[in-house]
């Protein structure tokens, strides 16, 4: 049963997501990073939909919680958080299709995204291309919720605050509450605007007072401070981190934890925070040391770049190395972590092709390292 929450924690409380992440969260950072506890949702990196009905082993790659999926139990991570399929794609008709199959296996909602600022994407008509017109919006969220009628699984859009300029973010936010979407993330920056700071909050704000529907706030929520002030500036209860999610691994958790008590936990130290990137690496150890490496490269990158000084000064110490052995011990120099054999000894040559995961479909990863 559910603890009763004193009117304080009641005031406090709201959910968190992790965002979804094209070639950088997929299911084996979803699993590390729920473990960790604090999250209540996340979403998957986008499935590319064009004109065609895809085959269940393309979401299935995307989100291989789905293998574990049955009729009474949707996708969820190992440890009970649902996992949300993400659509990235503009036509009304073969987004409903693919959404149906989505659901069918065992998807618990259909997100669409309409956020992506990638040159390729937009070219081709998806993410944040369709913010130019909210009466597109409109229908491709219209044609995924008619498509899931009946199977009970809702649809949710996420949306940047427009393409070049913002003059349409709240129309583009009420098309789509209008096409039935029943909760809308906000990623609180242009297209134009690409990753750089800051996320404008308050204009998040400006959305949440006019939609019924739950409106989630995203981008640049790095820290507890940040948290208050996005939750303050854009009036909303709930927030989706993505890159703190990396560079933090522990502050959803720090999160719940004040929500629960008010009390303020210190930081994550390096420790911590190398704790987890070893349990990742682990998981991920059967991968050749040219694709490992450089994966946890990128998620140190991550810790570094949200101004950890210790995460700094460690990768510039190990960014060099290619090997895991040499790169783990630099990892773990001066702490009391102990490498598990998996991490000291090469691997040359990819797994067996069931487990390769296949490139990614395109880059929003790109895009999010050089600014559009
Ligand atoms: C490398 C990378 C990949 C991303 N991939 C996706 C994606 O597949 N779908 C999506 O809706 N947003 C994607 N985003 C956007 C994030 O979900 C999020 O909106 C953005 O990073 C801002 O939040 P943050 O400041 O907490 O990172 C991506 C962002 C980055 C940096």
């Amino acid at each position: 049963m559910t603890p009763s929450l004193t009117p304080q924690a009641l005031a406090r409380a709201g959910r968190i997501g992790i965002a979804p992440m094209e070639g950088v969260i997929d299911d084996i950072t979803r699993e590390c990073l729920t473990g960790l506890g604090g999250y209540d949702w996340c979403v998957t990196e986008f499935v590319r939909v064009t004109h065609v009905k895809l085959p269940p082993r393309v979401f299935k790659r995307i989100c291989p919680e789905l293998l574990d999926a049955s009729p009474t139990q949707t996708a969820r991570t190992r440890h009970e958080t649902p996992v949300a399929l993400q659509l990235l794609g503009a036509d009304p008709e073969a987004l409903g299709i693919n959404a149906r199959v989505a659901a069918r296996l065992g998807a618990p909602s259909v997100d669409i995204n309409f956020g992506c600022p990638a040159k390729t994407v937009n070219r081709h008509d998806g993410g944040a291309a369709l913010l130019r017109s909210p009466e597109r919006v409109f229908r491709a969220v219209e044609g995924v919720r008619k498509a899931l009628e009946g199977t009970g699984v809702p649809v949710t859009a996420k949306i940047r605050l427009g393409f070049n300029d913002r003059r349409l973010a709240l129309a583009c936010a009420q098309a789509a509450e209008a096409g039935g979407a029943t909760q809308l993330v906000v990623h609180g920056r242009t297209k134009q605007e690409g990753y750089r700071p800051p996320a404008h909050w308050e204009w998040i704000g400006k959305i949440t007072s006019e939609l019924s529907i739950p409106v989630v706030a995203n981008g640049d929520i790095w820290d507890m401070h940040c948290y208050w002030r996005a939750r303050s500036l854009s009036g909303c209860r709930d927030v989706m981190l993505g890159r703190a999610a990396l560079a933090d691994p522990f502050l959803a958790a720090r999160i719940k934890h004040w929500q629960a008590t008010g009390e303020l936990l210190p930081e994550t130290d390096w420790t911590q925070r190398a704790q987890v990137l070893l349990s990742h690496a682990e998981r991920c150890a059967h991968l050749p040391d040219k694709v490992m490496v450089p994966l946890l490269k990128q998620w140190m990158n991550m810790m570094r770049q949200s101004g950890n000084a210790e995460a700094e000064s460690r990768f510039q110490a190990i960014k060099r190395h290619k090997g895991r052995a040499e790169f783990f011990t630099g990892l773990v120099a001066g702490t009391a972590l102990e490498l598990a054999p998996s991490l000291l000894t090469s691997v040359t040559r990819m797994p067996e092709p069931a487990q390769v995961p296949e490139s990614p479909q395109t880059s929003e990863a790109d895009a999010a390292t050089t600014p559009a």
